[in-house]
């Protein structure tokens, strides 16, 4: 494949709202992104990912926008964007913004003046459906649930319509049939890519298309999350080719899009294969949930992960490009997915290794760097996650005896609102994210859990992400670790991770250990290699004897190998 310069990025998410508050109203804002350009340096990073920041109600923090060309008050304005943008490029840091193609917010003009009548010039622009009326009793278009709970339809009391909202209820679906939405939105991207941006996350990309409106087969439940309805369908490449034709590929830019759980690897490379896809990479979710029940305990399942890295990777070999991630915002944070508490420091380097050194492009999630871990939310008011929130109150209403601390439960594992709890900077008041009052909780550990602390400490996990960001990115592997070959060794084996990296006579072996006992890799796993140098380790002290490598709880090896055929 051609090289490019987002194969060469190490990328870095940043959830605006909780990351640095510098007015004091509580909540992260686009200064606070300017300030902490130059900690974002330190770390090595040379590409953000900031998530949205237009003018919005905020009802999904920003994902339903009322104004594609003006920046949320509360984060700032377009020029507190611009001195971003300009600084970050200065620091040679590369930046792209989310694209929300699918919906927008109900405050937008567009669906204001839509919802008026039905011959509205913008009628055309959301999805109108009357109701249907079955035995004179009232109902929704089609029995789809929303992602967010409830019906994916939502009635507007002007015309009598039901309009389609797979998110909230304040986020109505654009109609990607109106050749007018097509066209305001290759404006729109154009305008932002104008201004020196150098790329998109696409929301949701694999949504703009619908399957013709007809129920689903009835469960138990009356809406059917029946996501296939509206996701991944034959229409939404044409859509994103259309983009790819009309915008993106007359820049040099990066695209990756959101395609989320349930895409297969031949759809993610019909979004983005070197030939015919429309995008640069595919963000999928198959990693995020790898964990089974053991003695009524939820573990990592290390067999999963790997063979889902093995069926994404290998899938896209020689064909397309992978981003590597392991949480975002919409995900709980890996530490308390895959990580080990009580090995706190060691696991979360491990997972770093193990990651990191796959073949793709890295994007850490703020505060993964320094090992954040889940809020332990307890009740129904700490949670400011729409859908989260929806959820709960749903089964509240429907599930008649259930108890607050019940449904709390029930939801809490997954909710969105762990990854989006305050940046934890230093041991000051509200982990110093805010000097007022924050808009969702700081989790009680961040005197233990803080980047000011770790900057310090020179074993520390924060150290050890700027480590591997170096490796990649500046050290002599910079070539194998980027461009080589991926192969997974010792697939079977539930205890570790471990791949060869492999670019023509070089070979590195990346060894993690997922085990909290003592455990050993051994040569015998490799075929035509013998064992070279350590390199790098989450121990001070790892070591390797001719025929294995003795592997400590968490322990993770990164080491150069001879070939001997
Ligand atoms: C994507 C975003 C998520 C948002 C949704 C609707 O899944 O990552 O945060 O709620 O799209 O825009
Ligand atoms: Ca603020």
């Amino acid at each position: 494949m051609k090289k490019k310069w987002w194969m060469e990025s190490f990328g870095y998410q940043i959830y605006i709202k909780s990351f640095y508050d510098t007015n004091s109203d509580g909540i992260g804002d686009l200064e606070g992104v300017y300030q902490k350009l130059d900690y974002l340096y330190e770390l090595g990073v040379n590409l953000i990912w900031l998530v949205p920041f237009y003018q919005s109600p905020m009802d999904d923090n920003g994902y339903d926008v009322s104004d594609f060309y003006e920046v949320a008050s509360e984060y700032g304005t377009l020029e507190t964007f611009k001195k971003v943008l300009d600084k970050a490029n200065k620091l040679n840091i590369r930046v792209i913004i989310d694209l929300i193609l699918n919906h927008t917010s109900d405050e937008h003009y567009w669906f204001q003046e839509s919802r008026k009548s039905l011959d509205n010039p913008y009628r055309e622009y959301y999805i109108w459906e009357p109701p249907r009326i079955i035995d004179g009793q009232e109902y929704e278009p089609t029995n789809w649930s929303s992602f967010f709970g409830g019906s994916c339809w939502k009635k507007d009391e002007i015309t009598g319509y039901y309009f389609m909202k797979i998110f909230s209820d304040k986020m109505p679906d654009l109609n990607w049939k109106s050749e007018n939405v097509r066209k305001e939105m290759i404006k729109m991207a154009k305008w932002w890519l104008d201004m020196g941006i150098s790329g998109f996350r696409i929301d949701a990309a694999s949504h703009l298309a619908r399957a013709p409106f007809v129920d689903s087969k009835m469960t138990k439940d009356r809406y059917v999350p029946d996501f296939s309805k509206y996701s991944n369908l034959p229409m939404v490449h044409e859509y994103l080719k259309m983009l790819d034709d009309e915008v993106f590929s007359k820049y040099d830019i990066m695209t990756v899009g959101e395609v989320g759980g349930g895409a297969s690897v031949e759809s993610g490379l019909r979004y983005a294969s070197k030939d015919y896809g429309q995008l640069d990479m595919v963000f999928n979710f198959d990693h995020n949930w790898c964990t089974k029940k053991v003695n009524g305990k939820e573990v990592t399942d290390v067999i999963k992960l790997k063979y889902v890295f093995r069926k994404w990777i290998y899938g896209f070999k020689g064909k397309g490009w992978n981003p590597l991630y392991w949480l975002n915002h919409d995900h709980p944070r890996v530490m308390s997915m895959y990580g080990d508490l009580n090995y706190f420091e060691k696991s979360a380097k491990m997972l770093a290794n193990t990651l990191y050194f796959v073949k793709g492009t890295p994007f850490i999630y703020q505060g993964e760097e320094i090992g954040m871990t889940n809020y332990p939310f307890t009740k129904l008011s700490e949670f400011r996650d729409v859908s989260t929130i929806n959820h709960i109150k749903l089964d509240l209403k429907n599930q008649p005896g259930v108890t607050e601390a019940e449904a709390v439960k029930w939801h809490v594992e997954h909710s969105r609102d762990h990854a989006r709890i305050p940046m934890q900077w230093n041991s000051l008041k509200n982990a110093g994210f805010t000097t007022g009052t924050p808009w969702i909780n700081v989790h009680p550990n961040y005197k233990d859990i803080n980047v000011e602390s770790q900057m310090k400490d020179l074993n520390s996990i924060w150290h050890h992400y700027k480590n591997i960001i170096n490796l990649k990115l500046h050290s002599k592997y910079r070539e194998v670790l980027i461009y080589g070959d991926f192969e997974i060794v010792d697939y079977h084996n539930p205890h570790n991770f471990s791949y060869i990296r492999r670019l023509k006579d070089e070979a590195i072996l990346v060894v993690n250990s997922f085990s909290n006992q003592n455990r050993r890799f051994m040569l015998s796993k490799l075929d035509g290699y013998e064992f070279g140098e350590i390199i790098f380790s989450n121990y001070q002290d790892s070591h390797i004897s001719p025929k294995s490598i003795p592997l400590r709880p968490y322990e993770a090896v990164v080491l150069s190998l001879k070939l001997t055929k």
